[in-house]
């Protein structure tokens, strides 16, 4: 045993949250080896995160690439056991739900090398996202699970998984808004750039498999969110992941007006985006949380939320993808004033990961 911690990511929501991560192994001199699994590596979903937020470069990159689920987690299963082996580190550490995620904590199972997981214990409790399938699987290979809020340490012990496993730690995506809100103020121009005035638009995001790999119901939630912004005399910008590019291309979809099309943005330009945007859309994981703590209300285009704190703070609704549902549910939040608490910690929470992976290395908060 090394002592040394591995660190797998694989995707753009993986690099944000794990950055706080690594930042706390920089400041503490804890050992640490960066393993990329090529999940993503369009540079506009991958290296201008690596440079934004001053990470190192991978150690490694497995550079597997797309394809169908089970031959892109099979791929990263065989790249990342091969690493772990290399380097027989102390710990793995994962964040998230994505096939990347699920191959590390399979293969760090395997190796009987210990695994934390960060983001653990959040629950959909739809079995048909491969995410919820993927966050369960590693919940339950984890030995150390970092749990956001007491609500997901709940969901874990609902599950049998033993306290001693548990701690909560509160969101990195806090530590990660904490230390960049600021300079997305100071720095970014994306509002102005792309021809929108503050307050004066609502931002979406919609890329999950469910919504846009289903020709009808992508053209139906786009009609809706038409709809809903033209009620209230405002353009929709719309960041588009490629996932949901391919999809426009194939299905041959005119995105209708107000909503439109930009880029993938960098990290500092999408955040300055959700501070002054009136309403954020959206069925990302990651933005339900930066909104709520952004004070900037959601409608969340899903049918269900792993993040069931931002709808009891009141700072997001479901809107499922029924055109009434979301015009409804559009109009109802346009008007709501920040005045929830973030319920997502206090910005700490890579120190407090660090602390509990790596005692022997006298980190102290
Ligand atoms: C993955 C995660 C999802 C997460 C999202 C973050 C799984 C099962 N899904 O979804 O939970 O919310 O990442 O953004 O792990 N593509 C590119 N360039 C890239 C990557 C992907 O063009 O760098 C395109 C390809 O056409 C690819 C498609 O996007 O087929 C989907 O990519 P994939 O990584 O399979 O899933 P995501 O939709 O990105
Ligand atoms: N994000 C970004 N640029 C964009 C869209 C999203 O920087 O154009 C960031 C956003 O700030 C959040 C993260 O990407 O931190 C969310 O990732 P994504 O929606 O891809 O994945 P999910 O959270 O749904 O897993």
């Amino acid at each position: 045993m090394s002592g040394e911690i591995v660190i797998v990511l694989g995707t753009r929501p993986e690099i944000i949250k794990l950055a706080p991560v690594v930042r706390a192994c920089e400041t503490h001199g804890v050992p640490f080896t960066l393993l990329h699994t090529g999940q993503h590596y369009s540079d506009s979903l991958d290296s201008v995160f690596f440079e934004q937020l001053g990470l190192p470069e991978p150690d490694y990159n497995l550079e597997v690439g797309s394809a169908q689920h089970g031959k892109q987690t099979g791929e990263m299963l065989v790249g990342i056991e091969r690493v772990l082996q290399k380097h027989t580190p102390e710990t793995v550490l994962v964040q998230g739900d994505t096939n990347s995620v699920l191959a590390a904590a399979l293969a760090a199972s395997k190796l009987d090398t210990e695994l934390g997981h960060v983001e653990a214990g959040l629950r959909s409790f739809d079995r048909e996202m491969p995410e919820e399938v993927n966050r369960v699987l590693t919940d339950h290979a984890s030995d150390l699970l970092f749990a956001p809020t007491e609500g997901s340490k709940e969901n874990l012990l609902a599950e049998g998984v033993p306290e001693s496993r548990v701690t909560v730690t509160g969101n990195t995506v806090v530590d990660a808004l904490h230390r960049n809100r600021e300079l997305a103020q100071q720095g970014s121009s994306a509002v102005s750039d792309l021809g929108f005035e503050g307050r004066e638009f609502f931002l979406m995001t919609l890329h999950r498999e469910e919504n846009v790999d289903d020709e009808g119901r992508f053209r139906r939630l786009l009609a809706a969110v038409s709809r809903a912004a033209d009620r209230h005399g405002v353009p929709v910008v719309y960041p588009i992941h490629p996932r949901a590019q391919a999809r426009l291309e194939e299905f041959d979809i005119e995105v209708p007006s107000p909503v439109c099309l930009v880029e993938p943005q960098d990290y500092l330009d999408f955040l300055l985006l959700e501070d002054e945007a009136r309403l954020v859309l959206t069925d990302s994981g990651g933005v339900q949380e930066e909104a709520c703590i952004l004070g900037t209300p959601c409608v969340t285009l899903r049918d269900s939320t792993e993040r069931p704190e931002t709808v009891a703070a009141g700072a997001n609704v479901l809107a499922e993808h029924d055109p009434e549902e979301i015009i409804n549910s559009v109009d109802w939040m346009v008007y709501k004033q920040d005045g929830w608490e973030n319920p997502f910690g206090d910005g700490r929470a890579g120190e407090r990961i660090l602390q509990a992976v790596a005692p022997k290395q006298e980190v102290e908060l």
